[in-house]
C-alpha cells in the first residue's frame, strides 16, 4: 500500500487547477444506461472511484474507452441495448455510489441486483430511501443474500418526499423517473450542483425534467432517451481542499476553474477566517485566495447543500487547528465523520468530540508524524495539516486519497509543496 511523505515547507504560492468532479461524473456515466449508443464525457477526472464505475459499466455490458493521454481526460461508453443488470459485492464493496446503477438498470432493463452496500467509515449510509422512491414507483424489491433485487414491467410515476435528503437517492430517482410512465414528483430533493449537472445531462438526452421549487423536481417520463456530448464540470470539493492548502500554509493561491457560485458556503466560512478571496481570472477564471498572518476561529455545521459541505469538513478542521482561538464544528451528515481527529491529534492538535459537536482549540504548531488515512476527506484534512507541520509526516493508506484526488502530490508539489509518494 502506498503512503505520502510530506514535509511542511511553508506558504503554498502559484497556480493551480481543479480537475473534473468525481460526484458530478460517477451519476453522469450511470446515465448511460439509460439510452443506447454512444455518449461522451469531457473533464472526466482520472480517479480510482471513476475506474470502479467503469468496471461495473463494462461488468453490466457497455463498451468504455478513456481517453488517458488527453489533458483533461475524457471518456467515451457505448450502449449496445442490452444487460446484464447485476452490479457485484466485489465492486460495490469499493465504491458506495455503485448504487447509482440501480434506478437506470430497473428503468431501462426492467430488472437490477444490486449488492448492499453494507457499512462504511463514516457511518452506516443505508440505501433505504433509494429502495423506498423506486417502490413507490411500482418496483417489486426483494433483499436477499446480501442483495437487492428489483423488478418491474415498467416503473410509473409517483408523488414521492425524501424523509432525509439524499444526493445520490434523488439522482437514482430522476434517472429511474426519466424513462417511468407518467409523472414523478420529487420533494426534499437534494440540490447539490451534481444533482442539477444530472439534470442537465438527463434533458440534453431528451428527458423532461423541472425544477418547480429550488428542493422539488418534476419529471415527466418519456419513452426513450438518446446518447449526448457533456463536460463535467470542476470538482468543488478539491478546489475547496486546495483553498484550504493555501490558508493553512499562510500562502497565496489562485486555483483555475474553482467555481465560487459552487462553493458559497465554503468562500463565507474561509472569508470569516481573516482569508481574502478574490474571483480572478489566469488562463481562464478561478478564485485566489491570500492567507492571513492568523487564522481566525471559527463557528460550522456541515448542511446539505446549499450549507457547509460534509465534505470539506475534516480539511476546516485540520486548519482551525491552527486557528487563533477555540472553534467549533457539528456535523449534521454523517454520524461517525471524525475519524481524522484521532490522527490530527497525533500531529499536536487539541480537539474534543462529543457526539456531533468537535472543540478544535487552537494550537500555534503542528508536528509531523505517522498517521493513517481512514476515509476520503479525513486523508485529505492529513494532508493539509502535514503540509503546516514542522517536520515529516508519513501517511498510509493513501488509496483513500487516490479515489477522490487527481495529481494531488503533482499539484502540491508544483505551489511548492514537499510531497512524495512511497511505494509499497
Ligand atoms: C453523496 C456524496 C458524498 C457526500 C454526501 C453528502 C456522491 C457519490 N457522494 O453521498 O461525497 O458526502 O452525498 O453530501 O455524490 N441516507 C439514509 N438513507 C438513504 C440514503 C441516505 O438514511 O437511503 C442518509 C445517509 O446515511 C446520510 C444522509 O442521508 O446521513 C445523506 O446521505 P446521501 O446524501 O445519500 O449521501 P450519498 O449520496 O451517499
Amino acid at each position: 500500500m502506498d503512503s505520502l511523505s510530506v514535509c511542511g515547507n511553508g506558504p503554498l504560492k502559484g497556480q493551480t487547477f481543479a480537475s473534473g468532479s468525481k460526484n458530478a461524473a460517477l451519476p453522469l456515466l450511470a446515465s448511460a444506461l439509460l439510452a443506447e449508443g454512444t455518449h461522451h464525457f469531457e473533464n472526466v477526472p482520472r480517479l480510482a472511484d471513476i475506474r470502479t464505475m467503469l468496471k461495473l459499466l463494462r461488468h453490466i455490458g457497455l463498451e468504455t474507452s478513456m481517453e488517458h493521454n488527453a489533458h483533461p481526460s475524457s471518456c467515451t461508453l457505448h450502449n449496445p441495448g442490452k444487460a446484464n443488470p447485476e452490479a457485484p459485492y466485489e465492486l460495490v464493496k469499493t465504491m458506495r455510489a455503485s448504487v447509482l446503477v440501480l434506478g437506470p438498470l430497473l428503468a431501462k432493463y426492467g430488472k437490477a441486483k444490486v449488492s448492499l452496500p453494507g457499512g462504511c467509515a463514516i457511518g452506516a449510509r443505508p440505501i433505504d430511501l433509494h429502495l423506498k422512491a423506486l417502490s413507490a414507483m411500482g418496483a417489486h424489491i426483494s433483499l436477499s443474500g446480501g442483495y437487492v433485487e428489483a423488478t418491474a414491467q415498467r416503473l410509473h410515476g409517483a408523488d414521492f418526499r425524501f424523509d432525509t435528503i439524499s444526493v445520490t437517492g434523488t439522482e437514482n430517482l430522476l434517472m429511474a423517473a426519466s424513462l417511468a410512465k407518467g409523472t414523478t414528483r420529487i420533494r426534499n430533493a437534494a440540490q447539490e450542483p451534481e444533482v442539477a449537472e444530472l439534470v442537465d445531462v438527463l434533458k440534453k438526452m431528451g428527458a423532461q425534467i423541472e425544477w418547480e421549487k429550488p428542493n422539488e423536481l418534476v419529471v415527466e417520463g418519456v419513452e426513450a432517451l438518446t446518447p449526448c456530448q457533456h463536460t463535467v464540470c470542476a470538482d468543488r470539493i478539491e478546489a475547496g481542499t486546495l483553498l484550504v492548502a493555501a490558508a493553512i500554509t499562510g500562502g497565496d493561491v489562485f486555483v483555475q476553474n474553482a467555481q465560487a457560485a459552487h462553493l458559497g458556503a465554503v468562500i463565507e466560512k474561509l472569508r470569516e477566517a481573516g482569508c481574502e478571496i478574490s474571483q480572478e481570472h489566469k488562463n481562464g477564471p478561478g478564485l485566489r485566495l491570500v492567507a492571513p498572518p492568523h487564522i481566525r476561529p471559527l463557528q460550522l455545521q456541515t448542511q446539505e447543500y446549499p450549507g457547509f459541505p460534509t465534505d470539506m469538513q475534516a480539511q476546516f478542521m485540520a486548519l482551525l487547528s491552527i486557528a487563533d482561538g477555540d472553534s467549533e464544528i457539528a456535523e449534521n451528515i454523517f454520524e461517525n465523520r471524525y475519524m481524522h481527529v484521532a490522527e490530527l491529534c497525533r500531529m499536536g492538535a487539541h480537539i474534543h468530540v462529543s457526539g456531533t459537536h468537535a472543540l478544535i482549540h487552537g494550537v500555534s504548531k503542528l508536528s509531523g508524524a505517522p498517521v493513517m488515512a481512514t476515509d476520503l476527506r479525513a486523508s485529505a484534512s492529513l494532508v493539509l495539516a502535514a503540509l503546516r507541520a514542522e517536520g515529516t509526516t508519513t501517511i498510509s493508506r493513501v488509496y483513500h486519497l487516490d479515489r477522490g484526488y487527481e495529481q494531488l502530490e503533482e499539484k502540491l508539489s508544483h505551489l511548492g509543496a514537499k510531497v512524495e509518494r512511497l511505494h509499497g
